[in-house]
């Protein structure tokens, strides 16, 4: 059941604290796994821990203040220790597919400058190929985002659907739009990532290819670790 499973993010959630060291300063992911890290770090406040937070949405940013994490202003320069997020797929080789939430591009950045980036999942997202069940969201310009969505169909040979919030196109914290495409499989996702930024209106991509560094999985067994 979904309550199951969100115990099971909980466990891999409570898990990924034991890796939060004092004075760290910490990326926060965004999501229904990711909310359970960030309720774990602020119970490390509360018992006397310094951590900084760097949010990667409004969401986030509201439960992090709620929990008694203090933020970093995040129009300056930052320097994260390490990034906890959830994802939406990942693969054998911990790629993953992110953005199921909209919130791709802050989390990509925030992973991305981070020193260690570790993943969150129950085990129902490890998939043998990205891809397939879960379409892969793009964050795109408003500007001629129908060119751009065309242009992705024609690289990736699938359908590409802009997605939708209460009848309305669903909007980035960036005040982008985001088209979702639906891949049978991805078997290449770094050319894919590579071929997809390539393409003008494009911002980013849900593609997170070779930024695992510790995935955690929930599982009915228990809490597995793997390192890439
Ligand atoms: C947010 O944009 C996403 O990248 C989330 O990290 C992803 O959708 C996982 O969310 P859940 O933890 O809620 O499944």
């Amino acid at each position: 059941t979904l309550q199951d499973l969100d115990q099971l993010k909980q466990a891999a959630a409570l898990k990924a604290v034991d890796y939060v060291k004092d004075g760290m300063v910490i990326g926060l992911g965004t999501g229904s796994t990711a909310k359970h890290m960030v309720i774990a770090l602020g119970e490390k406040v509360k018992a006397g821990m310094t951590l900084r937070g760097v949010p990667t949405s409004q969401e986030t940013a509201a439960l992090a203040r709620q929990s008694g994490i203090t933020l970093i202003d995040t129009e300056n320069r930052w320097d994260i220790d390490v990034a906890i997020d959830g994802a939406d797929q990942v693969d054998p080789a911990f790629n993953l597919i992110k953005g199921g939430g909209g919130a791709l591009l802050k989390e990509k950045i925030v992973a991305a400058s981070a020193r260690q980036f570790i993943v969150l999942v129950d085990h129902t997202k490890r998939v043998p190929a990205l891809g397939g069940t879960f379409p892969l969201p793009i964050e795109v310009v408003p500007f001629g985002w129908g060119s751009t969505a065309r242009e992705i169909e024609r690289l990736t040979k699938s359908r590409v659907v802009l997605r939708e919030r209460q009848g309305n196109p669903f909007r980035t914290e960036a005040g982008n739009l985001i088209v979702d495409a639906h891949i049978d499989r991805i078997d290449r996702p770094e050319e894919l990532e590579s071929a997809l930024n390539l393409i003008p209106g494009v911002v980013e991509t849900g593609l997170f290819v070779g930024r695992t560094d510790i995935l955690i999985v929930g599982t009915p067994q228990g809490v597995d670790v793997q390192y890439a």
